[in-house]
């Protein structure tokens, strides 16, 4: 069967009241597109769990701040929808930004505390504009299941709060990261490389493993001196500029003074004008 693609909120939501009623269960991987095997690595698992798999495709204005990269973010339908064909995804849903939202006016969905760290602190309304376009997906896909990775561990985080509080019923999953052989995680933002920044940007996952190395097996302890050896190795890099280093608390986000139990250490830099994350869960 090759893939169903819906462009139309009214199509997509009959489509799925149909599914549900013939007893079928629904995967949604929620996407900005230029899709590479970290996406896909959530649409196999959804494939596996569902009778249904739809991945939406979706460049979400609300999500990007007045000088950040929203029309220089990479779009790539044509070998999306090919991608699409071969890990058998039955329906891409990917509406014009004239769809989503058709007027000036619009309710949001925001969700606070755990919005105002990390991300949330560089990219004011980001999480805003994230939660609720995956508030308006959650209603026109009305999925049992929907699947997150862990590179973007923080909106995993604001998107199962804001499930809870809003009653949404359904399960999420969170999926590991997927990373290039050299340690970089896959990102659609890395098409946006030069040669040089790519191998620039492996400083990002160097740094992440010397913070594992330290507190494993040195024992080191003391946040402010893991994240001083973290940025050094990032500053060794003449192309790279941090924007946030953090050790923190992984379910509140809470920043630590000392590494006790399980910490997450989350990292946003600069290479040149693009902006990476990345995370590790250190236990
Ligand atoms: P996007 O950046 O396209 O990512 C879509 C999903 O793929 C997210 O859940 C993200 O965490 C996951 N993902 C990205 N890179 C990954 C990797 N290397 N390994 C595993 N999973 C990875 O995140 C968004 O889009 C948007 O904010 C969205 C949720 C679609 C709302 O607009």
């Amino acid at each position: 069967m090759p893939v169903k693609i819906i462009t139309k909120i009214s199509l997509c939501q009959k489509h799925v009241d149909s599914l549900r009623k013939q007893g079928r269960t629904i995967g949604l991987v929620p996407t900005m597109g230029a899709l590479h095997e970290g996406h896909l690595s959530l649409v196999k698992k959804a494939r596996g769990e569902n009778d249904t798999v739809v991945v939406s495709i979706f460049v979400n204005p609300a999500q990007f701040g007045p000088g950040e990269d929203y029309k220089k973010y990479p779009r790539a339908f044509a070998g999306d929808k090919k991608l699409c064909e071969k890990e058998k995804v039955d329906i891409v849903f990917c509406p014009a930004a004239g769809e989503m939202y058709p007027g000036k006016d619009l309710t949001a969905v925001n969700v606070e505390g755990l919005t105002d760290k990390l991300c949330g602190r560089s990219r004011t309304g980001h999480f805003k504009g994230v939660c609720t376009v995956v508030s308006k997906l959650f209603n026109i896909v009305k999925p049992h299941t929907a699947y997150f990775g862990q590179k973007d561990y923080q909106q995993f985080l604001v998107i199962r709060k804001m499930a809870r509080d809003m009653n949404f019923h359904l399960k999420l999953r969170m999926c590991p990261t997927v990373r290039e052989g050299d340690g970089l995680a896959l990102s659609s933002r890395n098409r946006c490389l030069s040669p040089k920044e790519r191998t620039e940007a492996r400083c990002l996952h160097r740094a992440l493993e010397s913070a594992r190395y330290l507190i494993k097996t040195k024992r080191v302890s003391g946040a402010g001196l893991i994240i001083s050896r973290m940025k050094a190795i990032i500053n060794e890099q003449p192309g790279a500029r941090v924007d946030y280093i953090n050790i923190c608390d992984p379910e509140t986000l809470e920043d630590v003074k000392s590494v006790k139990g399980k910490v997450l250490v989350g990292l946003a830099v600069f290479v040149g004008k693009t902006r990476l994350i990345d995370n590790v869960v250190i236990s």
